[in-house]
């Protein structure tokens, strides 16, 4: 195994909030990322390289060993399911709540529910565990139009603020889970690289605690 150290951030809006956290770990790109329409990245330090991907293909990339350490969000993970993977920091940005939501005023469907998500393993096992039949309807995006389209009867989707869902005439109802964004370790990769990796979780530890600590000024 290469003593290389290969990163795989989450484009999108974790990789605002993860980038300063790694400067203060240490580890910058040489180039500005948002300006090239690069995949793979060099950094400050030789051995250690960024990719920038989609959120969902970080723990495939991860587990598969393709990238050492990866940055994902907690709803990607519990999707995704993160087998053979460590997950060692909670980085503590792009806090949300993973939850199910339907139509304001609605009462939730009795019988068999349909349910529109992105996230469809996380929905089939949190119906199940509720005892509650679900038909589960996959989408890529716009989880709030589904129910306005009668094509759903609630949803189960990321919510933050909540003013997706009012905007679409739409409440929270349950929650599953709440979500903020993890670095994850391959598992071959923490026992090969050990020197390597550990004192960098320790500088990103820090780096999360030192984030904490301005935001709680
Ligand atoms: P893709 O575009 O690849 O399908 P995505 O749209 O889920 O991915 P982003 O919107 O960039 O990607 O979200 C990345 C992560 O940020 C999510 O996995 C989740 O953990 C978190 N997140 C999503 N929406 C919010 C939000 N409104 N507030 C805070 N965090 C959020
Ligand atoms: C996310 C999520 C919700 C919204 C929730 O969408 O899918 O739609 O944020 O945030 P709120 O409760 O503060 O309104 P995002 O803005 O990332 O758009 P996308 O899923 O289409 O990328």
């Amino acid at each position: 195994m290469s003593k290389q150290l290969i990163l795989a951030l989450s484009k999108g809006r974790i990789l605002d909030e993860t980038l300063p956290l790694l400067a203060d770990a240490g580890i910058a790109p040489i180039e500005d990322l948002g300006k090239s329409r690069k995949l793979l990245f060099d950094t400050n330090l030789p051995d250690v390289k960024l990719v920038i991907i989609r959120a969902t293909d970080v723990p495939t990339y991860v587990q598969l060993g393709a990238a050492d350490l990866g940055v994902a969000g907690k709803d990607v993970l519990l999707e995704h399911g993160a087998e053979g993977l460590y997950e060692p920091l909670d980085l503590e940005i792009a806090r949300c709540k993973l939850m199910t939501a339907g139509v304001t005023g609605q009462l939730p469907a009795l019988a068999r529910r349909r349910v529109a998500t992105k996230f469809v393993n996380v929905a089939r096992r949190y119906y199940a565990e509720q005892g509650i039949q679900a038909e589960v309807i996959k989408l890529y995006g716009a989880m709030e139009l589904a129910p306005l389209m009668n094509l759903a009867d609630e949803i189960v989707d990321i919510v933050d603020t909540g003013n997706t869902l009012r905007a679409n005439g739409m409440e929270p109802r349950e929650l599953i889970a709440h979500i903020s964004t993890r670095l994850v370790v391959n598992k071959a990769a923490m026992t090969m690289k050990h020197d390597r990796i550990k004192p960098l979780l320790a500088r990103l530890e820090s780096a999360v605690k030192k984030r904490q600590a301005q935001f709680a000024e």
